[in-house]
């Protein structure tokens, strides 16, 4: 058992410490896991994506007031997403960092390919310059970031995502960066349990059919009996549907089979 009061703030886990933490988190409840997290970590930030993770920025501000939460926009929200940001950052009083593409990067993309490369030749160019090259700057200065990742999200991808991880995507030989996912083991019903409970604000596409949220361009509504993947990037197979955000789960997967 790791016991988080004895480790210094400043100490970096070892994989050992870390697959130790995420055995002994791992049946804890999202609040307790959130706040291993934060006990652990002063500089830790939420990657709140503008869909149903509102959930953990609920319980996360109960926990501490200095609440770091940033978002990708990718400039291809719905308008229903930058609406729902905003009333998120208004609902909580926090500050919302916002991050944006590289100008130079998303210039050059559109401009040779246009605005919808991704129904010709994939998403992950577009989701590398307009997701991945943002994030990959947030998470340069910070020690730890927290998902809404859950496994139930994705059969193909998500199955065996832990409650708290080494990210290999993101890491480097000189920096872990140690990745929290304390919705992991919750279903889309525990999340919407919560929600409504906690009347915590969220994202009105929800009304309209849309369960998993991302791009406009990239998302749809699903109809009834339909996994919430098939909403996204519907025209290539399952196997392919992570951006690179969450790209260790592709490694992992591919790993098992
Ligand atoms: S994605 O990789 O397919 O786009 P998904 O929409 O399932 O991810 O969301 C999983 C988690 O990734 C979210 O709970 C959130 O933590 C993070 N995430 C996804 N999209 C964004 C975004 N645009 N900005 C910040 N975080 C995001
Ligand atoms: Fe581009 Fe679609 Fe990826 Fe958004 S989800 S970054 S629009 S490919």
């Amino acid at each position: 058992m790791v016991d988080l009061t004895q480790i210094s703030k400043e100490a970096v886990f070892s994989m050992n410490e870390l697959q130790q933490l995420n055995q002994d988190l791992s049946d804890k409840s999202p609040r307790a896991i959130l706040k291993a997290a934060l006990a652990r970590h002063d500089n830790i930030a939420i990657s709140f994506s503008g869909a149903e993770d509102v959930a953990l920025i609920e319980l996360a501000h109960k926990l501490t007031d200095n609440l770091q939460v940033f978002t990708l926009d990718t400039g291809r929200l719905h308008a229903e997403t930058y609406d729902f940001i905003e009333r998120v950052r208004k609902h909580y009083g926090i500050t919302i960092e916002i991050m944006a593409p590289d100008t130079a990067e998303l210039q050059y993309l559109v401009s040779r390919k246009g605005l919808f490369s991704f129904y010709e030749d994939g998403h992950s160019e577009c989701c590398g310059v307009r997701k991945i090259g943002p994030l990959r700057r947030k998470l340069a200065t910070v020690d730890a970031w927290i998902t809404g990742q859950r496994k139930e999200q994705s059969p193909a991808t998500r199955n065996d995502v832990p409650v708290v991880q080494r990210d290999d995507a993101f890491s480097t030989d000189e920096r872990t960066l140690v990745k929290y996912n304390p919705l992991a083991n919750w279903s889309s019903k525990d999340v919407w349990d919560y929600i409504r409970m906690s009347e915590a604000p969220y994202n009105t596409l929800h009304e309209k059919g849309y369960v998993s949220i991302g791009c406009q361009p990239c998302t749809r509504p699903i109809l009834p009996g339909q996994h919430e993947r098939e909403g996204r990037w519907w025209w290539e197979e399952s196997t392919k549907k992570e951006c690179g955000l969450h790209a260790g789960n592709v490694i992992a997967s591919t790993d098992l089979s």
